[in-house]
C-alpha cells in the first residue's frame, strides 16, 4: 500500500475536499461545521429532499452527488468514520427543505445506522416528516460469516441515489420516492475485489496487510474489511468467482437477489486507485462473462469512479435487477437515465443512444485509395532494376558496419532495421517486377516501407518516398532523367522538412539526403551526387547529435564513428551508382 499522500492531515484533507465541491458547483453550499454540503435553496418546485452520508473516503459519495436531480444534501464523517448524530440532524432539521418531506438514505454499517437513525428519531418526534431507507448490496461476506452485522452498503448505493433523486426532481410523494428507493435496494447486488489495503492519510503506515503480489481479496470493504477469501487469480478467474457470488442462486449463504429480469443494469466502480485503461479492461471481461456463462446482455453498462475506498487498488461489480416500480410512473431505467447536474454522477451515454441498439459497422475496402494510376512518367525498367537492386544489396552488405556505429552512439538497432527494408523491398521486386513507369514503381515500393521499417527513421522514409510519388506525378509525364529525378527529390526534402527538424548539421540521414538532391540538381551526374554524400556522412563524424536517440547516448561516440543513418544512406546512393565505399572514396562494383 502507498502511504505517500499530498495532504498527511486528515482533518485538513476533508475540510478542503468538502470546500472544494463549492468550488466547482455553484448549486451547492457548505456548512464547514457540521460538514454538509447541501443544494442552495431555488424559487423553483418544491420537491422530496433527499439526504444521504457517511464516512469520508468514498468520494465522490456523497457530497459529490448533491445538486438537482440528485441529493439534497450530504454530511460527512472524519475518513471512514461515521458523521454524528448532531451533524445529520442539523442537516436534516436545517439544511433541507423540509416541504414536501425528506428521504434518508444510509448504508448498513453500525455507526451509520446509530447516527443518522437517532437523528430520524429526533426529526420525527420534532414533526418532520422523515423516511429512512437502508441500502446493503454488498454480497462479499456471505449470511454465515455476517452474522449480526448483515449486508453493508458499497457502490450500488449510487443507484439507489440516482434514482431516488430523478422521481424526487419529478414532484413525487415522499411515500413514492421512498417505496422505489427501497425496491431499488432490494434488487441490487454486489462485490469488490482489492489487490491491496488502503493507507488513510494521516494515520502510521502499516505496509503489512499480507497481500502478496498477483494475490487479491475478494468481497474486501470499502473500509479495508476482511472479504471472503484471498487467492491468486487472473483477471477472469476472479471476475468469474465475482460473478458467481453475485448470482449462484443455490449458493444459500448468498442468492440475496435472483436477478432474473430482462433489463439488468450494470455498473463497474472504481475504488479509486486503478488506472482508466485497466477499468476498461475489467468492464470487457466482465461484460463477456456476464453474457456467456449467465446469458445476461446489460442495458446498461455504467463504468466509473463512483464510491472509492481512498485511492483503493480495486473494484465492485454492481448488478441491478429492474423491476416494475409500480407507481404509475417512470421506470428504473427512465429515472437512471434522467439528466442531473451533480459531479459524482455520470452516465454519459444519452437513453436514446442504449435504446436505438445501432450496430452498423464500417467494413469497406482497406485497400480503396491505395491504387496507383500510371503516370506516363517514363525510364528503362531494366536500369532502374539493376540501380535499386544494387543499392540496396549494398545497403545489406553494409549492416555489421552500420550496426557497429550505431552500437556506439545509439541503440543499435540501425543497420537491422535498414537491412529488413531493403531484404523487403527486394522480396517485393522479385515477385512484383518493375513497370518502367516510375511513379506506378516507386509507390509500390512505398508499403513495403511503411510495414517493414519501424521507428523514427522508418517514418521518415515512409514520409519521404509518400512524397516522392507525388512530386514525381507532378513532373509526368515524360521521360524521367537525373533533372527529373532532383526536381522530384527537392520537393521531398521539403515535405520532409515539414515534419522534421533535422537540416544538415543535426547528424542525421539528412546530412547525406541533401548534398545528394543538391550536386544530382546542378550536376545531373549521379556519381558526383552519390560522391558527395558519402563526404558528408563522412564529416557527420565529430558532429554534436542535436535530435533523436543519440542525444541522450551522450559520451564522446560521435568523434569516432559517423552518423549510421547518414552513412547507410550514402550506401545506398553509391550503389544506385554502381559504386562502394573505398578506403580512399569509392571504387566500382
Ligand atoms: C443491515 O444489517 C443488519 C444487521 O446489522 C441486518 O439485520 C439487515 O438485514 C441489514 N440490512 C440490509 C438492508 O441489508
Ligand atoms: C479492395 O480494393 C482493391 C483496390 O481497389 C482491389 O484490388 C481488391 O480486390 C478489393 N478487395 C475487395 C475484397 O473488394
Ligand atoms: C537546381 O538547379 C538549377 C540549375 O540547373 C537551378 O536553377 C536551381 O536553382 C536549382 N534548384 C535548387 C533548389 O537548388
Amino acid at each position: 500500500m502507498s502511504a505517500k499522500h499530498f495532504i498527511n492531515d486528515a482533518t485538513t484533507l476533508v475540510s478542503t475536499a468538502l470546500q472544494s465541491l463549492t468550488l466547482t458547483n455553484p448549486t451547492v453550499a457548505l456548512d464547514a461545521e457540521h460538514k454538509i454540503v447541501y443544494r442552495r435553496p431555488t424559487n423553483g418546485e418544491k420537491q422530496v429532499s433527499i439526504l444521504s452520508g457517511g464516512g469520508s473516503g468514498h468520494e465522490p459519495s456523497f457530497a459529490g452527488m448533491v445538486g438537482p436531480g440528485m441529493l439534497s444534501a450530504a454530511v460527512a464523517g472524519s475518513i471512514f468514520a461515521s458523521p454524528s448524530a448532531e451533524q445529520v440532524r442539523v442537516g436534516i432539521t436545517s439544511r433541507v427543505d423540509p416541504d414536501k418531506g425528506i428521504l434518508v438514505v444510509v448504508m448498513n454499517y453500525t455507526g451509520d445506522i446509530l447516527n443518522f437513525g437517532m437523528a430520524v428519531e429526533k426529526a420525527k418526534a420534532a414533526g418532520s416528516s422523515v423516511e429512512m431507507v437502508v441500502v446493503g448490496d454488498d454480497v462479499g461476506v456471505g449470511r454465515a460469516k455476517a452474522g449480526k452485522v448483515g449486508r453493508r452498503g458499497i457502490a450500488g448505493t449510487v443507484l439507489v441515489l440516482k434514482i431516488a433523486g430523478a422521481l424526487a426532481a419529478q414532484g413525487r410523494s415522499l411515500a413514492e420516492v421512498a417505496k422505489v428507493a427501497r425496491l431499488v435496494s432490494d434488487n441490487i447486488v454486489s462485490v469488490g475485489a482489492s489487490l491491496e489495503h488502503v493507507h488513510v492519510p494521516g494515520r502510521s503506515a502499516d505496509s503489512s496487510d499480507g497481500l502478496a503480489l498477483g494475490e487479491v481479496e475478494i468481497g474486501m470493504g470499502i473500509h479495508n474489511e476482511p472479504g471472503s477469501a484471498r487467492a491468486k487469480l487472473d483477471l477472469p478467474q476472479l471476475v468469474d468467482r465475482m460473478l458467481t457470488q453475485l448470482l449462484d442462486q443455490s449458493d444459500k449463504d448468498r442468492a440475496f437477489v435472483n436477478v432474473n429480469s430482462n433489463e439488468v443494469v450494470l455498473l463497474i466502480n472504481n475504488l479509486g486507485g486503478v488506472s482508466v485503461l485497466e477499468m476498461g479492461g475489467i468492464t470487457a471481461e466482465v461484460v463477456s462473462q456476464l453474457g456467456s456463462k449467465h446469458n445476461i446482455k446489460p442495458v446498461r453498462i455504467i463504468s466509473g469512479t463512483f464510491m472509492t475506498s481512498l485511492n483503493g487498488l480495486g473494484f465492485s461489480i454492481t448488478l441491478l435487477n429492474v423491476v416494475n416500480t409500480d407507481i404509475g410512473g417512470p421506470s428504473m431505467i427512465e429515472l437512471l437515465d434522467a439528466p442531473s447536474e451533480v459531479q459524482g454522477w455520470s452516465a454519459p451515454i444519452q437513453k436514446t443512444t442504449w435504446e436505438a441498439k445501432n450496430e452498423a459497422t464500417r467494413t469497406g475496402n482497406t485497400s480503396v485509395g491505395q491504387e496507383v494510376k500510371p503516370s506516363g512518367l517514363k525510364m528503362d525498367p531494366a536500369v532502374e532494376k539493376t540501380a535499386i537492386t544494387t543499392a540496396l544489396e549494398r545497403v545489406i552488405a553494409a549492416e555489421p558496419e552500420i550496426t557497429r556505429y550505431d552500437t556506439v552512439v545509439g541503440d543499435g538497432d540501425c543497420g537491422i532495421g535498414l537491412k529488413r527494408g531493403a531484404e523487403a523491398v527486394l522480396k517485393h521486386l522479385s515477385s512484383k517486377p518493375l513497370t518502367g513507369d516510375v511513379v506506378v514503381d516507386v509507390a509500390s515500393i512505398v508499403p513495403v516501407i511503411e510495414n517493414t521499417m519501424d521507428g523514427t527513421s522508418g517514418a521518415l522514409y515512409a514520409i519521404f518516398f509518400n512524397a516522392l510519388v507525388l512530386a514525381l506525378r507532378t513532373l509526368s509525364p515524360g521521360e524521367a532523367n537525373a533533372q527529373t529525378w532532383a526536381t522530384a527529390l527537392q520537393q521531398s526534402c521539403e515535405a520532409l522538412s515539414k515534419y522534421t527538424p533535422a537540416r544538415p548539421g543535426d547528424r542525421t540521414l539528412v546530412d547525406a539526403l541533401y548534398p545528394f538532391v543538391d550536386v544530382l540538381n546542378t550536376s545531373g551526374d549521379l556519381t558526383k551526387a552519390a560522391e558527395a554524400a558519402l563526404k558528408a556522412a563522412e564529416e557527420t563524424k565529430g558532429m554534436q547529435a542535436s535530435l533523436g536517440r543519440a542525444v541522450y547516448v551522450g559520451g564522446s561516440g560521435h568523434e569516432e564513428v559517423p552518423d549510421p543513418g547518414a552513412w547507410g544512406l550514402a550506401v545506398f546512393f553509391l550503389g544506385l551508382a554502381g559504386l562502394k565505399p573505398a578506403d580512399d572514396g569509392w571504387e566500382k562494383i
